[in-house]
């Protein structure tokens, strides 16, 4: 397949990501169907891109008419069959559970046409795990956004084993085509580059906090004021939940054995004490005032 003839994208999982990454991709004058098994999350995204859409407009940041074009291109579809029927490509947004996307994986070959590629935004699950659940393995890729995807411009890209050089290069060609920086892996590596970088940030930050080096104030300042991130460490896994950030790290040990994929320990205590970050009101930082 040639990127000039993919026309259709297909989105499963309607949730933070595959909502944002099917309103992305339908700005860029794609035709997409965004589905997912909960018609109330469906709904939601919905609501969401209309809302979101509107908003735009009205600041000034985007004419009426990229508007009613974007969702025109933009369709909400409950059953996955009419969803994925005639899709070139399809981007899966699902739970981060192997069994679910084999299984989704497994019903998308039997639905969609030998030439449509099918991509998986896992963050940690490289395609080889689910490739094998479909009769076109070289058809299978990795193709893993950032949150918010609307905003974040890197796409990793990651060739398995069984991936085409096509299919990834189409992909690589999809992203830039709909606004996006892509690299490609040539190799495939659970959690992929950035977000290994970012674990083996926290990690130290994690080491210098249990060793009294400094408090989690002071290196969240030394990662913002000197290395200029955005975020330091422990602020931004406040953000994002320290539930994710030590269950993602739990399975990975438990997959790995490797100490450096252990938990750290202050990440750990917080977990265990149910203080989850601002979605609980109190992380390494208290919200509740
Ligand atoms: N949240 C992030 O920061 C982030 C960043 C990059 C990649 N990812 C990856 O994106 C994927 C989705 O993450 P999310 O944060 O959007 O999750 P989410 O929980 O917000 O959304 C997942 C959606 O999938 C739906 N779903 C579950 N099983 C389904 C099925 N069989 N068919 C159709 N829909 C189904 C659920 O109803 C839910 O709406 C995961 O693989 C995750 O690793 C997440």
């Amino acid at each position: 397949m040639h990127i000039d003839d993919v026309k259709k994208v297909c989105v499963v999982g309607a949730g933070a990501m595959g909502s944002q990454i099917a309103l992305n991709t339908a700005l860029y004058g794609y035709r997409v169907t965004l589905t997912d098994i909960s018609r109330e999350v469906l709904q939601k995204a919905e609501q969401w891109a209309a809302e979101y859409l509107a908003g735009r407009v009205a600041k000034g940041k985007m004419t009426a008419e990229k508007e009613v074009e974007a969702r025109e291109n933009l369709l909400f579809v409950p059953d996955l069959r009419e969803a994925a029927a005639d899709a070139d490509v399809v981007i899966e947004a699902v739970v981060e559970k192997l069994d679910v996307k084999r299984q989704l994986f497994a019903e998308l070959d039997a639905i969609c046409p030998p030439r449509t590629i099918l991509a998986t935004n896992s963050s940690t699950i490289v395609s080889s795990k689910i490739a094998d659940a479909t009769k076109r393995p070289d058809r299978v890729v990795n193709m893993h956004y950032f949150n918010p995807a609307l905003v974040m411009e890197l796409v990793e890209v990651v060739q398995g084993p069984h991936t085409s050089e096509e299919t990834a290069q189409v992909i690589m060609e999809l992203s830039r085509r709909t606004g996006k920086i892509p690299i490609l892996l040539k190799k495939e590596i659970s959690g992929f580059v950035a977000n290994r970088i970012l674990g083996a940030v926290i990690r130290e930050a994690c080491f210098l906090l249990e060793q009294g080096i400094a408090t989690h104030e002071e290196i969240d300042l030394a990662v913002e004021k000197a290395l200029r991130y955005p975020m330091g460490p422990f602020r931004l896994m406040d953000l994002t939940g320290i539930d994710v950030s030590y269950l993602v790290r739990a399975q990975r040990f438990a997959e790995s054995g490797l100490e450096e994929d252990r938990p750290p320990k202050p990440i750990e205590e917080k977990y265990k004490a149910g203080e989850w970050g601002k979605k609980t009101g109190k992380g390494f930082y208290d919200y509740r005032k």
